[in-house]
């Protein structure tokens, strides 16, 4: 039994978390302004703490709620607390890419994502592993040397699945799903000029997926894209590759769909574009939402942005093989928004104190009525 203090301490929190939560999924839902959550007093507690189910409760075993993670993040105590309540998936920003893990050739680092892991252990949540064939983050000495010439194609090529091999085996067992190959198409529908489409040829993609499996032959492996959310001429051509590779006795098993998005309502065909992809037998998955907005946030903001997030879960409830919804980035004090996009900003669920935003509210509401 707690002290009487201490009690009523914890009842003065979840009172005035509660009171957040419900203005929030209210004024979501209602199209009304939310009431703009005040921090709580610094001697209450660090962090609101919602006294509704987590997001993770309310979507049961229906689907898995993830976070993108900044693993320095995790030093802090308040974003320890709401990632590890909130969500049974977590996805690592930054620290399973390939510069991240192979800065030097030969020179692992995989301190950041072991760290990440444990956590994951502790709180009973699945690694969505982030990301072995992409055109950024790849490190200067794959890239500078040698020089993209003819003869050095099976260098690269041996390079590249070196990486696959070394990345899937070394998490082997620990990882639940990869994205074996990121954002391979251009705007226009067409394959994405990278180093790997010009030093391979498209039978990289095939390749990738193959190393992956033969890796770990558990994990589930995703081709994960943005800018395919509605059925739109480059969500056609995500559609007609997956539709080949599958065809063609690829171990495809999933497509993310990143959703970087702003206030504006998704597209009316999202659910129907996820359909159409559940339907060549892949799962589907939301692998990187966000709602950036200009900053400061007003409530009429916060109330799109809730549209938005509730648009989105929504549709992955939809179709039954969507089988993830994941955030990227949970709070707006670690987010990359700000960073890449000058003026705008509180893009997630949570805010810079780690108070849950309406679209937090709107997320839950989804959820409780599935
Ligand atoms: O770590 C360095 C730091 O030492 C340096 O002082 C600072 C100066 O710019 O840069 C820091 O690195 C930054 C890194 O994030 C860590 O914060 C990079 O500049 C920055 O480019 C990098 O951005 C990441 C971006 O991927 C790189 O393309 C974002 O955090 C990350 O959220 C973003 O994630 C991508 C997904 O992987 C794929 N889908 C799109 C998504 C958003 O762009």
């Amino acid at each position: 039994m707690l002290p009487p203090p201490r009690l009523a301490q914890l009842v003065a929190i979840g009172v005035s978390a509660l009171l957040v939560m419900v203005a929030g999924l209210v004024a979501g839902l209602a199209g009304r302004d939310p009431v703009v959550a005040e921090p709580p007093p610094a001697a209450a507690a660090p962090v609101a703490q919602p006294v509704e189910p987590p997001l993770r409760v309310l979507a049961g075993d229906r689907l898995a709620i993830g976070s993108a993670v900044n693993v320095d993040a995790l030093a802090d105590p308040r974003y320890r607390a709401v990632l590890g309540r909130e969500f049974n998936a977590v996805t690592a920003e930054q620290a399973m890419k390939w510069s991240a893990v192979e800065p030097a050739k030969g020179r692992y680092d995989r301190a950041a994502a072991d760290r990440l892991i444990v956590f994951a252990q502790q709180h009973d949540q699945r690694v969505y592993g982030h990301a072995l064939v992409w055109h950024k983050q790849v490190p200067g000495w794959v890239t500078d040397t040698p020089a993209e010439t003819p003869a050095s194609r099976p260098a690269t090529g041996e390079l590249l699945r070196r990486h696959v091999e070394d990345e899937v085996s070394y998490f082997r067992g620990r990882v639940w799903a990869w994205d074996v190959v990121n954002e391979p198409l251009a705007d226009d529908g067409t394959l994405r000029q990278s180093i790997w489409l010009r030093q391979l040829g498209p039978g990289y993609l095939a390749d990738a997926f193959r190393w992956a499996r033969a890796a770990d032959p558990q994990a589930r492996l995703f081709l994960n894209e943005y800018g395919v959310e509605g059925v739109n001429p480059k969500s056609d051509a995500l559609y007609a590759l997956v539709r080949d590779l599958r065809a063609a006795g690829v171990p495809i098993d999933g497509v993310g769909f990143q959703v970087h998005w702003t206030l504006d309502p998704l597209p009316s065909s999202f659910t129907d574009n996820l359909a159409r992809f559940a339907a060549l037998g892949v799962d589907v998955a939301i692998t990187e939402l966000d709602t950036r907005m200009p900053v400061p946030a007003t409530p009429e903001r916060l109330r799109r942005q809730a549209a938005v997030y509730q648009q989105a879960i929504g549709a992955c409830l939809a179709v039954p093989r969507c089988v993830s919804f994941t955030v990227w980035g949970f709070t707006d004090a670690y987010s990359w928004v700000p960073g890449a996009h000058p003026g705008l900003g509180a893009a997630t669920m949570f805010d810079q104190n780690l108070i849950p935003k309406p679209a937090y509210g709107a997320v839950a509401g989804r959820l409780r009525i599935r």
